[in-house]
């Protein structure tokens, strides 16, 4: 080869290192906008934040505080969420952990009765199920950090929507009926979601003044607005007459956490997710690895998916062996994320037989889903991107409301190992790294993601408690084929976390054909019956310049491009 040839080999090798494929640079600016997100009102408040001059951080500030008041079945100032951020101008990810905290008073063992024995509710139902929310002090950082508008501004639709009220769909009636007897002893719940004692008709207006006033509080107080003065003295004193164990020195002692995605890459995609306290990038990742042993398109249907189920079993056993807070355990997150421990994981599987569950290695005991929790996804025209997912657990959290404050606390001390080896409410089962302790953060699921590739890039997430992550994975995929916004959307599901050893799958996610074949294999499937997850996801094509955003077409999720 001449000199010359070399040369321009290796420019064209440098081209494709720098912009990760062939010929294709990353467009500077998308010139283009997107939002979506699970409530047509939040949509609208975080076009109003674009509308003000505000960035995609002031945005996703205003669509979080207005699905707080229009989504309270899902999220809130009561609980916390994970936002992903991208800010163009540093070209920098970073993960901005707004999760709930274990209060000074919590005991490892303070769910359990004298016999050990896990007290049936006592996790999820009422204020000693609650963990010192989040969400409330991520908003002030993420608006003064990364934001361009006063926080007063973000906050000003989400304070406008709780004054004016918002209409009662079926989704926020179903979750009523579903958590009325639990709700029965909060007087202060009942009087906004019931106020005659019964369950408010579709279409009626539902008005939260105290949430509006914690609100105004919050947009003119900033952190001491919520977490100390007239707030923080009610949401403790309504806590504790409820049987809580919530200090003032809780709420005032919250912080804030920024830390650094984890990073993967498949097949020349860029994968950036959330790290522990979450277990969705860990859990992402270490399924991506397994997989990437294998050409996936060259399998028929069935074996491709058992490949894919056997990816999310590992992973799973992993994620109830091994995760928790960092803070508080030693987790080998290198090891997990390293590409010979996938390969080691991949040895195991079969492309012919289920492997069951229980011949894997146990994790170590020593020591409807879908309206619960919410995600958003947002690029602004300048590239910068939000990947948002917010939560306070189960429908309507813990389903009380201390009075005087509008807040629903949050029952994701549930999210923490209750007890080893016992399932929580989405049959997860840990181990002591997930343990209750003060001050901890409980394990989540949540799997705000970006995904980048020299074809443009994806903003994703979801709902829906453990599965979040396999469905994360399902997407991922998708788009990785080739597919659209609109299509990872759709795609039917499926799902397995380990134990219990069983796949839950969507109606339509396997033909006639792939039932047989799959149970052949030796699994277990389990029909859910009905839809599940509420993924919202924004797209921008480098090539064509274009931008998409697609909300689920199971629920209610609305998108939109500027
Ligand atoms: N509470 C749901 C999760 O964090 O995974």
């Amino acid at each position: 080869m001449k000199l010359r040839q070399l040369l321009l080999a290796a420019l064209v090798l440098a081209a494709f290192l720098l912009t990760g494929a062939a010929g294709a640079a990353t467009p500077a600016r998308p010139g283009k906008a997107a939002i979506a997100a699970a409530h047509p009102q939040a949509i609208a408040a975080g076009e109003e934040a674009l509308a003000a001059g505000g960035n995609a951080f002031d945005a996703a500030v205003a669509v979080s505080a207005a699905l707080a008041v229009a989504e309270p079945n899902a999220s809130g100032l009561g609980g916390g969420g994970f936002w992903l951020l991208h800010v163009a101008r540093d070209a920098r990810d970073v993960l901005v952990d707004g999760r709930e905290t274990a209060p000074a008073a919590a005991t490892a063992g303070m769910y359990l009765d004298a016999a050990g024995n896990v007290i049936p509710g006592a996790s999820l139902d009422g204020p000693l199920a609650a963990g010192i929310p989040g969400e409330p002090a991520a908003l002030v950082h993420i608006a003064r950090r990364y934001g361009r508008l006063p926080l007063a501004r973000s906050l000003a639709p989400a304070i406008r929507l709780a004054e004016e009220g918002i209409a009662i769909d079926a989704g926020l009636q179903a979750g009523l009926r579903f958590r009325r007897k639990a709700m029965e002893k909060s007087p202060a719940m009942m009087a906004v979601f019931c106020p005659d004692g019964e369950l408010p008709a579709i279409g009626a207006r539902l008005r939260q003044p105290d949430l509006a006033l914690t609100l105004r509080r919050l947009a003119s107080g900033g952190f001491d607005g919520f977490y100390r003065g007239p707030t923080a003295a009610a949401l403790v004193e309504g806590v504790r007459a409820g049987g809580g164990i919530w200090s003032a020195a809780d709420l005032a002692g919250y912080q804030v956490i920024e830390r650094e995605p984890v990073r993967a890459s498949y097949r020349g995609v860029q994968i950036v997710s959330a790290p522990l306290p979450s277990a969705g990038g860990i859990g992402l990742v270490d399924m991506l690895n397994i997989l990437s042993g294998w050409d996936l398109g060259r399998f028929d249907g069935a074996t491709r998916k058992h490949l894919i189920i056997e990816s999310m079993r590992r992973a799973y056993r992993d994620r109830s062996a091994w995760l928790g807070d960092p803070a508080f355990s030693a987790v080998p997150v290198a090891q997990l994320l390293s590409p010979f421990y996938a390969a080691g994981q991949r040895a195991s599987i079969r492309l012919d037989r289920a492997t069951p569950s229980e011949l894997l290695p146990a994790a170590r005991t020593d020591g409807s889903e879908g309206n619960d929790t919410t995600h958003f996804s947002i690029l602004d025209a300048e590239g910068n991107r939000v990947a948002g997912t917010l939560s306070i657990n189960t429908w309507y959290g813990a389903a009380f409301m201390p009075p005087g404050t509008g807040v629903i606390l949050n029952n994701e001390m549930d999210d923490f190992t209750v007890k080893p080896g016992t399932g929580n409410a989405y049959e997860l089962q840990g181990a002591t790294a997930n343990a209750i302790a003060p001050g901890k953060r409980m394990l989540s699921s949540m799997t705000p993601t970006f995904l980048e590739s020299s074809r443009g890039l994806a903003i994703l997430g979801t709902p829906g408690g453990s599965r979040i992550i396999t469905m994360v994975l399902l997407a991922t995929l998708d788009w990785i084929d080739g597919h659209d916004a609109h299509s990872m959307t759709a795609l039917r599901r499926y799902h397995h976390q380990f134990l219990p050893d069983v796949v839950t799958y969507e109606p339509g996610a396997f033909s006639d054909e792939e039932i047989r074949a799959l149970e052949a294999m030796g699994h277990r499937l389990k029909a859910s019956g009905r839809d599940y997850g509420n993924m919202n996801v924004v797209t921008w094509d480098y090539a064509s310049g274009k931008v998409e955003a697609a909300g689920d077409p199971r629920r209610e999720g609305e998108a939109l491009v500027y």
